[in-house]
């Protein structure tokens, strides 16, 4: 499972070109499975707060997270989102993505989340 957050459509576009079951981060959306995070970043690096509050009650069965930003934002700034939420949760950063990404960013995600979601089912 993907659950992912997107204000302007981006996040949502990568999300679907990896073709994966997936659902849209909405207030109160508690999973019960493992799923990987994909998020936009908001404000000067920070986590949307949509995110923040989901983290708060599904953190413990978040796989990975993979962040799209622009670069423009500055190095320190870029996709900070997804090193806030590793650090304060211990959450392997799987990708940071320059706005709707690239074939490559595509095949990362696909390979990290075949080994350690679909794979996870297995073990
Ligand atoms: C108000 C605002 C603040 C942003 N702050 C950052 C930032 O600090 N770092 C970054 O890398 N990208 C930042 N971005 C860029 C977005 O994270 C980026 O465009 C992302 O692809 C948006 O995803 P979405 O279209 O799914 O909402 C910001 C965008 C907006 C509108």
């Amino acid at each position: 499972m993907i659950a992912y957050a997107s204000r302007t459509g981006n996040v949502r576009f990568i999300v679907h070109q990896l073709g994966l079951p997936n659902i849209e981060i909405q207030e109160g959306l508690i999973l019960d499975e493992p799923f990987l995070l994909c998020t936009y970043t908001d404000g000067i690096g920070e986590v949307p707060p949509i995110v923040e509050g989901f983290l708060k009650n599904n953190a413990h069965l978040c796989k990975g997270v993979v962040a799209s930003g622009n670069s423009n934002f500055g190095h320190s700034y870029f996709c900070r989102s997804a090193d806030v939420i590793s650090e304060t949760y211990g959450i392997p950063i799987v990708e940071k993505i320059e706005l709707r990404g690239f074939q490559k960013n595509y095949h990362a995600i696909m390979e990290f989340y075949k080994r350690t979601i679909q794979g996870g089912i297995f073990r």
